[in-house]
């Protein structure tokens, strides 16, 4: 794949070696995300990140994985906040912002709204979510934890049997994890879900068709046996009719230590993309796993900063000049 000046819309443009090349550029990145060392390999270039639906870890990820590379970011959080709000079409606003920057991120509710604002734009964009359609970043970090994380015990992605857990008809980040999954072998895919909320047909079929074994489960105790790896979503409430209708399916699936313990193979490990719903009503993540060492919620969580430190180094066609801008940190750092 050619990253340079390209947008990043779809885990459909990454194939296995493209994917492997983004890993491979992340661990290079390491070292500043721990502030071992600094770099201002882009020093002078402008993000754009353009938010215009709630998010946490995505976009200040995002920023940051871009200072930390030495540019600067100028954001917008919310469709209310920007010209969006007085009838501006996604063409004007990506035809502006492009003058202003060096590259876009951003994040909207509408599916496609992504690919139709990076047509009109004049510099690259990257979908940081895009309604329940796709979270293209999101699934290259999940995919990097988990080889990370099964690296430790001398394990790699092929083969892998992984449990998807809860809203896997609305959540983007499982969507665009099962695409880019698919070019590994042999993958099992437990899938626990409500009927109502099933992963889409279209994605099974595509599964399928690869060679990958799909089992369907009602109950969480008998899809979270035999795996790997547990990956748990919260209800995506924000894409349901009505509060009432989300209301249906929290709580359905709650993963806690007792019924880790009871169920699961000893050391399977803990993703959620995140955030964790921890109201009462939910918490499908219970907090009483956050002394678990398989939890690996904020390993992964950390892991966006590397990962989107290499698609804008690989976007920009700096990958080769990082080291040569770097630097000690003059600092006192007490990050472990
Ligand atoms: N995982 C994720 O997309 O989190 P945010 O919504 O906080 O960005």
């Amino acid at each position: 794949m050619e990253f340079l000046g390209k947008h990043i819309l779809s885990v459909d443009q990454f194939d296995r070696n493209a994917t492997e090349q983004v890993f491979a550029v992340a661990e290079e990145m390491q070292v500043y995300a721990e502030r071992k060392r600094i770099t201002r390999v882009l020093e002078g270039a402008i993000l754009s990140n353009m938010f215009f639906e709630p998010s946490t870890r995505t976009r200040v990820s995002f920023g940051s994985a871009f200072n930390l590379l030495g540019g600067e970011v100028r954001e917008t959080t919310e469709v209310k906040d920007s010209s969006l709000a007085k009838g501006e079409s996604l063409y004007d606003t990506a035809r502006v912002l492009s003058g202003y920057s060096d590259i876009i991120v951003m994040r909207h509710p509408e599916e496609g709204s992504v690919s139709e604002f990076s047509e009109a734009s004049r510099v690259p964009v990257i979908n940081g979510g895009d309604g329940a359609n796709e979270h293209p970043s999101q699934a290259l970090l999940d995919l990097y934890t988990m080889k990370k994380e099964l690296g430790t015990k001398e394990k790699g992605l092929d083969g892998l049997r992984i449990a998807l857990i809860g809203d896997l008809k609305n959540g983007r980040a499982v969507h665009s994890l099962c695409k880019l999954l698919s070019h590994y072998q042999r993958i099992t895919f437990n899938l626990i879900a409500p009927q109502e909320l099933e992963l889409s047909d279209e994605i099974e079929t595509a599964l399928i068709a690869k060679g990958h074994t799909i089992k369907k489960h009602v109950r969480l105790e008998e899809g979270i046996k035999d795996v790997e790896i547990i990956y748990v979503t919260r209800t995506q409430e924000e894409r349901f009719a009505s509060q009432e209708d989300a209301d249906r399916y929290k709580g359905l699936f709650r993963l806690n230590q007792s019924i880790y313990t009871e169920h699961c193979a000893p050391n399977t490990v803990i993703m959620h993309p995140l955030p964790r719903d921890s109201r009462k009503d939910a918490q499908e993540l219970d907090i009483d796993m956050n002394e678990n060492p398989n939890l690996a919620i904020f390993r992964q969580a950390d892991n966006g900063v590397v990962i989107r430190m290499a698609l804008f180094a690989l976007v920009l066609g700096v990958v080769e000049e990082v080291h040569n801008h770097s630097q000690p940190v003059t600092w006192f750092s007490s990050r472990l």
